[in-house]
């Protein structure tokens, strides 16, 4: 990118409930502090970031990411791929097979409503996808803004969530295929899996969001499974409303990286028989927790 110089960008809001384009910055070049500290107000403000034009090999997207924490290694591919991913901290989203083996994740299925690997005890901060390959069509991913989820539920459900935790089911993948090594789960109130409070305050914003993980063999700790299904489809049904979401339409060159602590995404299927590629990576972060000061504060 010839235009980017690294010493100003220009944060563009999506005009959505979430995202915003960050402007003139070349992610392979270094970054001021004072840059960094802008991308990171930005991302605290919107959630989600998109960079276009970028041109990164993976010692430098890597690089980018880790100005934002630790990373964590790749979670645990479905049990049918033969997933080998360049460094332990990338994983390889794609479709593309070779020699008949999947070289990533996910295929070109729909991925449902999720938020990365939240059935760690330790869930990451953030995730960044950069395309290499993209589809001409299909394969868009959603993001949605899960602090205005919370805040728009009605007070009864607020009430109903107060002080709970949920399960969040370790044993399938976003496109709901298996994990290599895990057992079917049959009652979500076995799935194997860490709890993590429904209210989840904000380590750096200090605001709350709904904190859902993902809907297959979730489990509200505490409740019967009715109870517990009837209550989970009312918060998904509210929490996946379109006037909470933004789409992003891919790319090449794309990086976009969002907060799992508050954003969950889903991604449009595609044709299987096009090529989409991507390298993805985790910040580390910590265990989610809810603080009951910010309902005074
Ligand atoms: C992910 C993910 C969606 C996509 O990388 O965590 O869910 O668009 N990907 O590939
Ligand atoms: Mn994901």
């Amino acid at each position: 990118m010839d235009t980017a110089s690294n010493t100003r960008i220009t944060v563009i809001p999506s005009g959505a409930a979430l995202a915003a384009d960050i402007v003139g910055v070349d992610l392979s070049q270094p970054l001021s502090d004072t840059l960094y500290q802008q991308i990171r107000a930005a991302w605290n403000q919107h959630l989600v970031l998109r960079f276009r034009g970028q041109k990164l090999d993976d010692p430098q997207f890597l690089k980018f990411a880790r100005l934002f924490g630790e990373l964590d290694k790749a979670p645990i591919h479905a049990a049918k791929d033969d997933v080998v991913n360049p460094y332990p901290e990338i994983t390889v989203m794609s479709n593309i097979k070779v020699n008949g083996k999947a070289i990533g994740n996910l295929g070109h299925y729909e991925a449902l409503w999720h938020s990365d690997m939240s059935y760690n005890e330790s869930t990451p901060i953030g995730s960044l996808l950069y395309a290499l390959e993209v589809p001409p069509v299909g394969g868009n991913t959603g993001f949605n803004n899960m602090y205005l989820a919370y805040e728009t539920l009605p007070a009864e459900l607020k009430r109903a969530i107060q002080g709970k935790t949920c399960r969040h089911d370790s044993s399938r993948n976003s496109a709901g295929e298996l994990r290599k090594g895990f057992m079917e789960v049959t009652d979500p109130r076995e799935a194997p899996g860490a709890n993590h409070p429904l209210i989840r305050t904000h380590p750096e914003t200090r605001r709350n969001a709904l904190f859902l993980g993902r809907r297959q063999s979730a489990y509200i700790n505490g409740l019967s499974l009715e109870q517990s299904e009837d209550l989970l489809d009312r918060l998904w049904a509210h929490a996946t409303q379109p006037e909470f979401e933004w789409y992003q339409v891919w790319q090449v060159g794309d990086l976009v990286m969002w907060d799992n602590r508050c954003a969950m995404h889903r991604r449009d299927s595609f044709d299987a028989n096009m090529r989409r590629l991507m390298h993805r990576t985790q910040i580390r972060g910590d265990k989610p927790f809810f603080d009951a000061v910010t309902l005074t504060a």
